[in-house]
């Protein structure tokens, strides 16, 4: 029977969103993570000629593959052999191929609650079972080496992010190191979900890699290299699986977009300018800090990476489904219902993206002030 799985409720409040704009409404996007800054401006060049010179047929680029090869050694000085990069459509094929190519229908895999709708809709529909481990203030929503080593029986596979989606906290070195014991000793295969890497505002997030060399790593070019809509990511899987998710690739979709490719390598040097979009976030981060407990949004963990707020709405029990549709209706700030993360607890919560530009977040605390303050 085909896995039943759950739609992403966010879509819902942006797809009101840009019909609420078509009608003139001016609207703050704040319910995807997605930066608002378009590629840098060295990828969008190379884009611009390689259109006249570049046939664009399947490729795989073997400069990209050695320039992303070696940003781990410089990023976490850890070395990996160009062939273990695998190109991907993005993050989300790279998760598909991640868990198709590693495990087995029936497979219990754990992941953390709140966590990325992707996880255990991708898991279901792979006819694989999410362990779902609540997480709480108390672990700032994040999973422990406690958590893992307590499930019982061990699963076969452990989905890890830092920073994470919705909170955009960060697993610490010395926790990654003792999650990584911790399932070298139980058996469980580790997939760490590494898109938000580079956006951080504390400490920079760690990479499995440095703890566990058999993992498997995902990340893309939609984040901190600002290209969604590029799609493009990667999977970095470990030698002996490599030959394995490539026949997948080969079979589930060939190649990832040429023109991206290209593009992405030139995004990959320029750092000035996707320095000053984390620059940005920074204070965007601090403005909803000050502003959001005075306005009755709680139990918020201050995120060390990603551009996401996620908040209890204190002034009512439950955040109904329809909440962040009254609040974009009332307001034009589109916001992300809990419920995605966390079908549970996630009822009282929203996700506010502040991947916008600063004075968009300065005019939405305008707009949410009033708002909240009315039904305090
Ligand atoms: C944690 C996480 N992983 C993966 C993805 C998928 O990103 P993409 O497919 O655009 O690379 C997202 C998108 O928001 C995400 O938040």
């Amino acid at each position: 029977m085909p896995a039943q799985i759950e739609p992403f409720q966010a879509i819902g409040v942006s797809r009101l969103a840009h019909a609420l704009k078509a009608e003139g409404r001016s609207v703050i996007h704040m319910e995807f993570g997605q930066p608002s800054t378009g590629a840098p401006k060295a990828a969008l060049a190379v884009a611009h000629s390689v259109l006249d010179t570049d046939g664009m047929g399947y490729w795989e680029s073997p400069a990209l593959k050695s320039r992303i090869a070696r940003h781990y050694d410089e990023a976490y000085g850890v070395a990996v052999d160009p062939d273990r990069v695998i190109l991907t459509c993005g993050a989300s094929p790279a998760l598909l191929l991640a868990l198709i190519s590693n495990f087995d229908p029936g497979d219990r895999v754990a992941v953390a609650r709140p966590g990325y709708v992707a996880y255990r809709n991708t898991l279901r529909a792979l006819h694989m079972t999410p362990v779902e481990i609540a997480c709480g203030p108390e672990s700032r929503f994040q999973l422990t080496a406690e958590h893992v080593a307590a499930l019982e029986p061990a699963p076969a596979g452990l989905i890890i992010a830092s920073p994470a989606n919705p909170t955009g906290t960060i697993i610490g070195g010395e926790e990654l190191a003792a999650i990584a014991a911790v399932c070298r000793e139980r058996g469980v295969r580790i997939v760490s979900d590494e898109i938000y890497h580079g956006l951080s505002y504390v400490e920079p997030a760690r990479s499995i890699l440095e703890f566990e060399p058999d993992a498997l790593v995902v990340n893309s070019f939609s984040k901190y290299f600002s290209m969604v809509g590029w799609r493009l990511g990667w999977l970095l899987s470990p030698s002996g699986h490599v030959a394995r998710a490539r026949a997948y690739v080969g079979n589930l979709y060939l190649t990832s977009p040429s023109l991206s490719q290209h593009a992405a390598l030139a995004a990959m040097d320029a750092r000035d300018e996707l320095e000053a979009n984390v620059e940005v976030y920074r204070r965007n981060r601090a403005l909803l800090l000050e502003a959001l407990p005075a306005m009755g949004l709680g139990a918020i963990a201050p995120p060390d990476g990603a551009f996401y707020i996620y908040a209890v709405v204190g002034l009512l029990s439950e955040v109904r489904l329809g909440f962040c549709k009254t609040l974009l209706r009332d307001t034009g700030v589109a916001t992300a219902p809990g419920i995605d993360f966390d079908p549970d607890a996630g009822r009282r919560f929203i996700r506010l993206s502040f991947a916008v530009s600063t004075p968009q977040i300065a005019e939405a605390l305008e707009r949410l002030q009033p708002w909240f303050a009315a039904r305090t």
